[in-house]
């Protein structure tokens, strides 16, 4: 365990933020992670042996968001940083199998939504939009009677919802879904790590739209997935690895830089601050984002 680790290994979420994927804290180490500006990496020639090897893999640049978000979420493997909240939609959706059946909020993000309809519309899911907020009626999206019907592969979280705010019993929803054999994707863009641990409460797949919260400034585009799954992690890296959607390293250095870091923490202590928001999950109900937190 690094000296850096170490000194993490019992912080609050909120110094977590500030100091998770910093360099190691030894002599000469820079305080703040490098920005790498390279597309190529030497190497043994063998991805097999861990190689780098190229910029659409990997990048150093992208590794201490990657590792924040993990331990901001629960998750016991790295997050993964794309160029933007809608190509980690994407890259979530391919999970799901050819025809297969999604469930997901009447009242997804705009983006979220379009992408899903057009997926219906070629035929390549079958997309069964519900009232978030109504957990008999999710529950019966998952697993529907009748003739034909087949269980939900996708159950399609976001909580709250943009722009209606509907909240969803994440955890009841998560165990419906699994029992239905479906995986979950939880869009916590919203609620930030800091609010809501979507991992916890039983969610396969987490996914934020880094430009708003967890970037903070306004200043990138970006979007991130977590998991604690190793199939599924490995299942999106290669799709994120083949589809290109990757994280510009400026963009990630910004995201993960200290200053954008205390975002989040600041957008959580104004929450808890807010009668609204001090419960550890937002209340059933309307809750407000902070104004000015974030777009
Ligand atoms: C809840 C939610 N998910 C996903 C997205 C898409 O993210 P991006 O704009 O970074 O592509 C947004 C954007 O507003 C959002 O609000």
């Amino acid at each position: 365990m690094s000296l850096s680790e170490q000194h993490a290994a019992d912080l609050s979420a909120e110094t977590v933020v500030v100091a998770a994927g910093r360099p190691p804290r030894e002599r000469d180490m820079p305080v703040n992670p490098p920005l790498v500006l390279s597309s190529t990496y030497f190497g043994t020639g063998s991805l097999d042996t861990g190689d780098r090897g190229y910029g659409r893999y990997s990048n150093p640049t992208w590794d201490p968001f990657e590792e924040a978000l993990a331990r901001l979420e629960g998750a016991e493997l790295p997050g993964l940083l794309y160029s933007s909240g809608l190509a980690a939609v994407s890259s979530a959706l391919s999970l799901i199998p050819a025809g297969g059946a999604l469930v997901m909020p009447t009242h997804s993000y705009s983006g979220t939504l379009v992408m899903a309809s057009e997926l219906a519309q070629k035929g390549f899911v079958e997309l069964r939009a519900v009232d978030i907020a109504d957990t008999a009626a999710v529950k019966a999206a998952l697993a529907p009677g009748g003739p034909g019907a087949r269980p939900a592969a996708m159950l399609w979280l976001e909580s709250p919802t943009n722009p209606m705010l509907g909240i969803a019993d994440v955890a009841a929803l998560t165990e419906a879904a699994h029992a239905a054999g479906a995986i979950v994707v939880t869009d916590n863009t919203f609620s930030t790590p800091l609010v809501q641990q979507p991992l916890a409460l039983g969610s396969d797949v987490v996914l934020h739209s880094v430009t708003k919260y967890l970037a903070g400034h306004s200043d990138v585009v970006l979007g991130a997935l977590v998991t604690s799954n190793p199939d599924i992690r490995s299942a999106l890296l290669h799709n994120r690895t083949i589809h290109g959607g990757i994280a510009g390293p400026f963009e990630a250095w910004l995201a993960a830089g200290p200053a954008d870091a205390r975002a989040p923490g600041g957008t959580v202590t104004a929450v808890r601050n807010d009668p609204r928001g001090a419960a550890q999950q937002p209340p059933p109900g309307r809750v407000h984002p902070v104004p000015g937190a974030a777009r």
